[in-house]
């Protein structure tokens, strides 16, 4: 697809997550305990989950019939050249204690890699938003990473594990360090906005690992787009699985230095 189609795409999207942004906030206020399902453990969901996906699935379908869907809730549809990757609501486990962090994250991928992604932040009314060679945007503004150059002029943002607990005290050993050497550490708990935060530079670096794709993809793309760098824990491409992600501004070589050390 050309950038000028990526654009105008783009804005359809845009009108389809703030729809979905404002069935989530109608929500917040009416579901209860008892409308969350455990999928595992600490793995939470809801009917607003899986209504938001078939709302953004109906619309996004339309807009693009020859693309495939990756969305959370519904599993892999096809493989096609083309194929949106959805997580209608990143920030569950916020999102069901009604704390004010969470998002919708859609991104398109050509060849499996993104060319497009967005991701709405419902109760900042933010969207995120970037093609590929377009630049990155908030709302209508063009954003750009952090311009701090070293680790302790740095906010960091990143994910609490909750599985893969064989990794635990490598990534203490981690936070430690870099609360130590940083401004601070934030857990806000949404993947999508935390890439986001580090796109505008509110944060000047984020890593998380054991991730999926649908967590990472869109933010990623909006990362690159606004002129940071995104990697893997060894400094190389394979992020996409959000297995390890690493993303900053320009503090790139100094924050994989203190997460390779404890790996
Ligand atoms: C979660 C959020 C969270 C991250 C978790 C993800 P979900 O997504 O992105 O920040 O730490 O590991 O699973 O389940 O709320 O869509
Ligand atoms: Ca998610
Ligand atoms: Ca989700």
């Amino acid at each position: 697809m050309n950038n000028s189609d990526l654009a105008t795409l783009l804005k359809e999207v845009r009108k389809s997550a703030a729809k979905a942004a404002a069935f989530q906030l109608n929500e917040l206020n009416r579901f209860n305990a008892s409308d969350i399902v455990y999928k595992g453990k600490n793995d939470l969901v809801s009917y607003v989950d899986k209504q938001t996906e078939e709302m953004l699935v109906a619309d996004l379908s339309k807009l693009l019939p020859e693309a495939s869907i990756m969305a959370e809730e519904g599993g892999i549809k096809d493989n096609k050249t083309l194929q949106w990757v959805i997580d209608p609501l990143d920030g569950t486990t916020n999102y069901l204690h009604r704390l004010p962090v969470f998002s919708i994250s859609i991104a398109l991928r050509e060849h499996g890699k993104e060319i497009a992604g967005l991701v709405h932040e419902a109760n900042k009314n933010e969207c995120f938003y970037a093609w590929e060679n377009g630049g990155a945007y908030c709302n209508d503004e063009k954003i750009k990473v952090s311009q701090a150059t070293t680790l302790d002029r740095s906010l960091i943002a990143t994910g609490f594990p909750y599985s893969l607990l064989d990794k635990t005290d490598a990534y203490f050993e981690i936070m430690k360090e870099l609360l130590l050497q940083s401004h601070g550490l934030r857990r806000f708990g949404s993947a999508a906005v935390d890439l986001c935060y580090t796109a505008c530079g509110r944060f000047e670096g984020y890593f998380e690992f054991n991730l999926k794709d649908w967590d990472v993809a869109a933010g990623t793309l909006i990362v690159k787009e606004a002129g940071g760098k995104v990697t893997d824990f060894n400094g190389g491409d394979n992020y996409r699985s959000g297995h390890e992600v690493l993303a900053t501004g320009h503090i790139h070589e100094e924050l994989l230095k203190v997460i390779q050390k404890h790996w």
